[in-house]
C-alpha cells in the first residue's frame, strides 16, 4: 500500500526470521522496538498511525476518540494467492467489493478469537464497540488496550500502539484527574527503552507547549528515539511555516522532525481514501513555496522511510547479540545430539545453518551501509 512501511526492511526481517525458525529460535529474537505515537488529544496521532499502516481502520475525529490504548501488531505473512472462497464464512466478515479487499490481509482481535476481519471498516468498528464496551460512551477511558493483529504480506512485522491523547480538563464521565491517568497510562508505554517514541504536535500550536514533547524529554532526555511529528501543517496561518522548527532552531531535536498533512474532519467525513489524501500531501508539499525545496524531506512517505532507516540501525546493532545466541543455541542442540547417540550427520546441518547466518549478516550489513546515507539528511 502507499504509505507503507518500505518491503526492503520487510524483506530483511522476514530473512532472519527464517534463520531463527531454521533453528527453532522464537521470531522475537529480532527484538524490534514497539513504536507509540504521543501527543495531546485531536493532535493527528491516530491519523498518522493510519498513513504509516497505508489502511483505513483506525478511528479518528475531533474530542477524545482514542479511549484506550491499541495495540496493534503487524505481522508479516506472504501471500497464498490462493481463490477466494466465501461459501461457509460469517456475514459480517465477508470481504466486501471493496477495491481495496484482499484475502491475504485481515485483522485478528485477541477479544474475539478466531475470528478473521477481512474488511478494515469492520475492524474500526469493531474498536469502536470494545471501547464503548469497556468505558461507556460519555468520554469514558480505560488502561485495558485492545489487542489486534494485522496479518498482511504487505506490513513489517512490528508493533505499534496508538495511545489517547494527552488532556487536562475532565468531560463526559472522565475522573476528576484525567490529566495523571492518561500520563500514568501513556508513560508504561514510552518509558520502555524498546519504545520508538513519535511525538506529535500540530503545527497550528506552540511548540513550547507541547505535552507531547514534553513527555518523551522526560522518559528519553537524550532523544535517541524521539521522533518530531508534525501535523495539520495545512491548517497553520498564511505566512507561517514549520521551517525553524525544522532546522532545530526552536526545540532541537536528535532525529528531527517530519511534517506531514493528514486529512481532516471533512475528508474523515467524506471517507477520503488513503491514496487521495498521500497525493494530496505530496503536492501541498511540492507546491508549497516554504516547502518545494525540501519536499523530499516532507510528508508520510517521508517519515515512513526514517522509520525504516531507524529500524535497519536497530536490527543491525542487535546482530552481533542475535549470532551469538544462535551460536549458543546450536551449541546446545549439538551436544544434545552427540548424547543422544552420534549423529554426525546433523552435527554438520548445524554449521550449514551456521554459514547461511554468518553469510546473511554480512550481506545485512551491505544492505545497511547502502542505506546510511539516507539518514544523514536530517541529522
Ligand atoms: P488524535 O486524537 O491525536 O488521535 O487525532 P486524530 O487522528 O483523531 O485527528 C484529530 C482531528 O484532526 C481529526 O478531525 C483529523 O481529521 C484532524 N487532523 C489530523 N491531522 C490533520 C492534518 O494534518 N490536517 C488537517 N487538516 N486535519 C488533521
Ligand atoms: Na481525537
Ligand atoms: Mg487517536
Amino acid at each position: 500500500p502507499a504509505g507503507g512501511l518500505g518491503l526492503e526492511v520487510v524483506g530483511i526481517v522476514n530473512k532472519l526470521q527464517d534463520v531463527f525458525a531454521a533453528v527453532g529460535a522464537s521470531a522475537s529474537a529480532i527484538d524490534l522496538p514497539q513504536i507509540c505515537v504521543l501527543g495531546s488529544q485531536s493532535s493527528g496521532k491516530s491519523s498518522v498511525l493510519e498513513n504509516i499502516v497505508g489502511r483505513d481502520f483506525l478511528p479518528r475525529g475531533n474530542g477524545i476518540v482514542t479511549r484506550r490504548p491499541l495495540i496493534l501488531q503487524l505481522v508479516n505473512r506472504p501471500a497464498t494467492s490462493k481463490p477466494q472462497t466465501n461459501g461457509d464464512a460469517k456475514p459480517d466478515l465477508v470481504p466486501s467489493k471493496d477495491h481495496h479487499q484482499n484475502v491475504d490481509e485481515w485483522g485478528e482481535f485477541l477479544h474475539v478469537p478466531g475470528q478473521k476481519f477481512y474488511d478494515f471498516t469492520k475492524i474500526r468498528e469493531e474498536i469502536v464497540r470494545d471501547t464503548e464496551v469497556k468505558t461507556g460512551r460519555n468520554a469514558g477511558i480505560s488502561p485495558v488496550p485492545i489487542n489486534l493483529r494485522i496479518y498482511s504480506p504487505n506490513v513489517l512485522t512490528l508493533t505499534l500502539v496508538d495511545l489517547p491523547g494527552l488532556t487536562k480538563v475532565p468531560v463526559g464521565d472522565q475522573p476528576k484527574d484525567i490529566e495523571r491517568q492518561i500520563r500514568d497510562m501513556v508513560m508504561k508505554y514510552i518509558a520502555k527503552p524498546n519504545a520508538l517514541i513519535l511525538a506529535v504536535t500540530a503545527a497550528n500550536t506552540d511548540l513550547a507547549n507541547s505535552d507531547g514533547l514534553k513527555l518523551a524529554r522526560e522518559v528519553d532526555p537524550e532523544g535517541t528515539r524521539t521522533i518530531g511529528v508534525l501535523t495539520k501543517v495545512d491548517l497553520m496561518d498564511q505566512g507561517t511555516d514549520v521551517i525553524d522548527i525544522l532546522a532545530g532552531r526552536v526545540i532541537p531535536l536528535r532525529l528531527g522532525y517530519v511534517p506531514v498533512v493528514n486529512r481532516g474532519q471533512r475528508d474523515i467525513d467524506q471517507q477520503k481514501p488513503i491514496a487521495a489524501a498521500l497525493e494530496f500531501e505530496r503536492r501541498f508539499f511540492e507546491n508549497h513555496p516554504a516547502y518545494s525545496s525540501k519536499a523530499a524531506f516532507c510528508g508520510t512517505p517521508f517519515l515512513a522511510r526514517r522509520l525504516n532507516t531507524i529500524l535497519m540501525h536497530h536490527i543491525r546493532s542487535a546482530l552481533p547479540d542475535m549470532k551469538m545466541r544462535i551460536q549458543q543455541q546450536l551449541q546446545k542442540y549439538n551436544a544434545e545430539l552427540i548424547q543422544l547417540g552420534g549423529a554426525h550427520g546433523q552435527e554438520n546441518s548445524g554449521n550449514i545453518v551456521l554459514s547461511v547466518i554468518t553469510e546473511f549478516c554480512t550481506g545485512f550489513r551491505t544492505v545497511i551501509d547502502g542505506n546510511t546515507n539516507d539518514l544523514s539528511v536530517n541529522e
